[in-house]
């Protein structure tokens, strides 16, 4: 049985999901984390064998220590870590404890935007024009060698966060004092599209089950328009020309990078000329419940399907897709707690057995900060076989359905 060190199992809202499909294809699953155990989600805590706690996850050193010290105690033969911010320590535990797995240099291309870059042009992956820059004189000089429309985003972004749209000099002045605490910036050419993802389970360079989501509307319109309610569509036909060109370019950024095993989550753009350029790439699921919906999409596990392929280097799921399946989410209008819910019961009745789940923050609750979080004050999921009737009643629930808060 192999025993497998997971971290992290309290965060993200998946990770106990995920820890119980390590549990399910019959490993010991040891958490790694910095919550006592009470404070680990119940799921979490029955899928666990052992829990190693450590004062603070970020302090590396300190991580990495304990570890060394825990695995003279206990046998580790896998450290899996499916968190953003934790992939590089998981990639150094592992060269710590001499375990095969991704290494910090093949980690690297998956971490920091820039060598992905650099690695995909090399292999000749169509990216956005770029350039890297940092202050005022460098950035205007890049944003001469790429032209207008671009993008200024942070090399080390996350969330769309202080990612601007420039058409003119005059906006570019006012972004380069919006981002004048961004220590480097990427200038880029401005793609113009839809936006769609490439997620997938590999093991042995295999890719075993493979999804394409599609954005509605593009997430830097999520995330700086409040009123929007940002939906995700995981789509149930994924075989048309349209995605196809998005689809090769995934499996041959995989194979410039040289993935192996575990979940990859990319991005890229659909041109309205049908070309595909490349976005961005994890070697995690996305989050924002994004796994929840490959589930709908297909009622499978997906998170077992992970930790089949991750430990046991197979894949027996059914990935059969039956429905498009969406998850929509929802701001409250106004400030403050949440006051009333509207329209509800109406779309309940109407769609019926079409919703799988609904999450709304319950009246008297604070609102959340829809700019830390896309699941914002709360989310509905639904499904449907037919792309249009599900995207209809997807956008039913972002106009038809209203919070209200003060
Ligand atoms: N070159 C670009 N052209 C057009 N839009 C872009 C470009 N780069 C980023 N964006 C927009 O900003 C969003 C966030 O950028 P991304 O590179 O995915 O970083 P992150 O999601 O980590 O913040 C994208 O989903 C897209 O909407
Ligand atoms: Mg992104």
């Amino acid at each position: 049985m192999k025993r497998v060190l997971f971290f992290s199992p309290a965060f993200p809202a998946e990770m106990p999901y995920f820890c119980r499909g390590l549990a399910r294809v019959g490993a010991q699953v040891i958490g790694l984390g910095d919550q006592p155990v009470p404070a680990l989600p119940d799921v979490s805590r029955h899928a666990l064998a052992d829990y190693l706690q450590v004062p603070n996850m970020f302090h590396e050193d300190g991580v990495v220590h304990a570890v060394r010290d825990y695995a003279r105690r206990v046998r580790i033969d896998q450290v899996e870590c499916l968190w953003e911010p934790g992939m590089l320590l998981a990639a150094r535990l592992r060269e710590e404890l001499g375990l095969p797995g991704m290494t910090v240099e093949e980690t690297v291309p998956f971490r920091d935007k820039w060598v992905m870059k650099e690695a995909l042009d090399a292999a000749g992956i169509r990216t956005p024009r770029h350039r890297r820059a940092s202050g005022g004189d460098e950035i205007r000089q890049a944003a001469a060698e790429v032209g207008f429309p671009l993008c200024v985003k942070p090399i080390a972004g996350a969330g769309s966060a202080d990612t601007f749209r420039v058409d003119d000099e005059g906006r570019l002045e006012e972004v380069l004092l919006l981002t004048r605490h961004v220590p480097e910036v990427s200038v880029e050419e401005w793609i113009e599209g839809e936006e769609y993802t490439f997620d997938t389970i590999c093991s042995a360079g295999e890719i075993h089950f493979h999804n394409v989501s599609w954005y509605r509307p593009r997430p830097l319109d999520q995330r700086t328009r409040e009123w929007i309610s940002p939906q995700t569509i995981s789509l149930r036909d994924t075989t048309g020309d349209r995605l196809a060109p998005g689809i090769e370019m995934g499996r041959a950024v995989h194979e410039a990078l040289g993935f192996q095993t575990g979940f990859t989550h990319m991005e890229w753009f659909l041109k309205d000329d049908g070309e595909a350029v490349f976005g961005e790439i994890g070697a995690r699921p996305p989050g924002a419940r994004s796994v929840d919906i490959m589930n709908y999409s297909c009622d499978t596990c997906v998170f077992t399907g992970w930790a089949e392929a991750a430990v046991l280097g197979s894949f027996s799921q059914d990935v059969g897709r039956k429905y498009n399946a969406a998850v929509i989410f929802k701001r409250a209008q106004g400030q403050g707690r949440i006051r009333r819910v509207d329209g509800l019961e109406t779309l309940q009745a109407e769609f019926g057995a079409w919703i799988n789940h609904i999450d709304l923050l319950p009246v008297g609750a604070h609102r959340r900060n829809w700019k830390a979080t896309l699941i914002s004050d709360g989310f509905v999921m639904l499904r449907h076989p037919d792309l249009d009737t599900c995207l209809r009643m997807a956008d039913r629930i972002g106009t038809d359905l209203k919070l209200y808060a003060a």
